[in-house]
């Protein structure tokens, strides 16, 4: 029953050490030098996208970050502000509100529509990660509304209406960044399923000791991450340098996935992350998933044909959407890259 009250929980009952569990013996002795993230995560403005020779620019920019590191920030994006401040309050609700309402809500069950829980994949990580966090499954077949809580309910609807467009432009983005029509990667299924993600970070009493996030690569296609102004995020670059992506006002975050980089043949790559916690602040992100259908066992993927030359010659095999993730959950998450033997 502990177990249901979080990472939150242990904090409310005043740990002052962080348990043995958290603690990864790997991963958290480089806290980097934190040099230029701008350089490495640079920032987008969509300002003027609709006029040809603006969108010409912005294309360039999404082409050249997503084959370096695959990873921007966007600004000026289809996301109102007032949405985005209030979807980081509905995850601060839903957390913060009382325990016996939070835990009806537990549940590590793939087939519900809302779950809620400390760490989705705590039986097969190298060390539990300082979060609690949530999971909302919202297109396609939304939830009907009293399977999602009071407190965030609204929110999340409209949120998902919102960054659902944005999912759509930059999907848009990255075709045309490829030389494809805009809407190549939509009609190959990718804005099939939205899932939206919300991430708890208590103020953590050792936070050279624990992680927030494993340092870990996201698997599927587009991740839309919205965090709030505490900072943590860090991306793995060359060198093996850890760097901050800083916090913009009004910024979301995007990270190409490794579906995303099986299907441009590395073209585009997917980038290796995590997150730091913090010994003053909860810190609290959102994450949306736009991807195929995960139960589609037809469509076959692989490296886009156009993408294909004598010289660049097909890399990764042909697959189902539901194959690969049949493939990256059995095999265990070590923080090693999976996509290589992908092949
Ligand atoms: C994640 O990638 O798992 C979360 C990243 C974040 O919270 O910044
Ligand atoms: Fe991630």
């Amino acid at each position: 029953d502990e177990t249901k009250t979080g990472v939150k929980g242990l904090v409310d009952a005043g740990v002052t050490k962080v348990p043995r569990i958290f603690i990864n013996e790997n991963d958290h002795k480089q806290f980097g030098p934190t040099s230029d993230g701008i350089s490495i995560v640079p920032i987008i403005d969509f300002n003027g996208i609709n006029d040809a020779a603006t969108r010409a620019q912005i294309v360039n920019k999404v082409k050249e970050a997503s084959e370096r590191y695959g990873i921007f920030q966007i600004i000026n994006h289809e996301l109102p502000l007032s949405i985005m401040d209030e979807m980081i309050e509905g995850v601060r609700r839903f957390n913060e509100q009382d325990t016996e309402v939070k835990k009806q809500y537990y549940t590590r069950d793939p087939t519900k529509k809302f779950q809620y829980n400390s760490n989705f994949n705590i039986y097969t990580l190298v060390a539990a990660a300082w979060k609690d966090n949530f999971l909302a499954r919202l297109i396609p077949n939304p939830p009907d509304s009293q399977e999602l809580p009071d407190v965030c309910r609204d929110i999340m609807f409209d949120y998902a209406k919102h960054v659902t467009k944005v999912g759509n432009t930059v999907y848009e983005l990255l075709s045309e960044a490829m030389g494809l029509k805009p809407s190549h990667l939509k009609e190959i299924g990718c804005v099939e399923t939205v899932s939206i993600v919300g991430n708890y970070y208590p103020a953590c009493p050792q936070p050279e000791l624990a992680l927030g996030a494993i340092s870990h690569v996201d698997y599927g296609l587009l991740t839309i991450l919205l965090q709030d102004k505490t900072g943590g995020l860090q991306v793995l670059c060359q060198d093996d340098q850890w760097v901050d992506v800083p916090v913009v006002s009004g910024g979301l975050i995007i990270n190409v996935g490794d579906f995303i980089q099986l299907i441009t043949n590395d073209k585009f790559k997917s980038v290796r992350h995590r997150a730091l916690v913090k010994k003053e602040s909860t810190r609290i992100s959102v994450a949306t998933f736009l991807s195929p259908l995960q139960t589609d066992n037809i469509r076959m993927y692989g490296p886009i044909k156009e993408l294909i030359t004598e010289d660049e010659p097909a890399i990764y095999k042909d697959t189902t959407f539901q194959d690969f993730l049949t493939f990256y959950f059995t095999q265990t998450v070590d923080g090693t890259a999976k996509l290589p033997h992908f092949k």
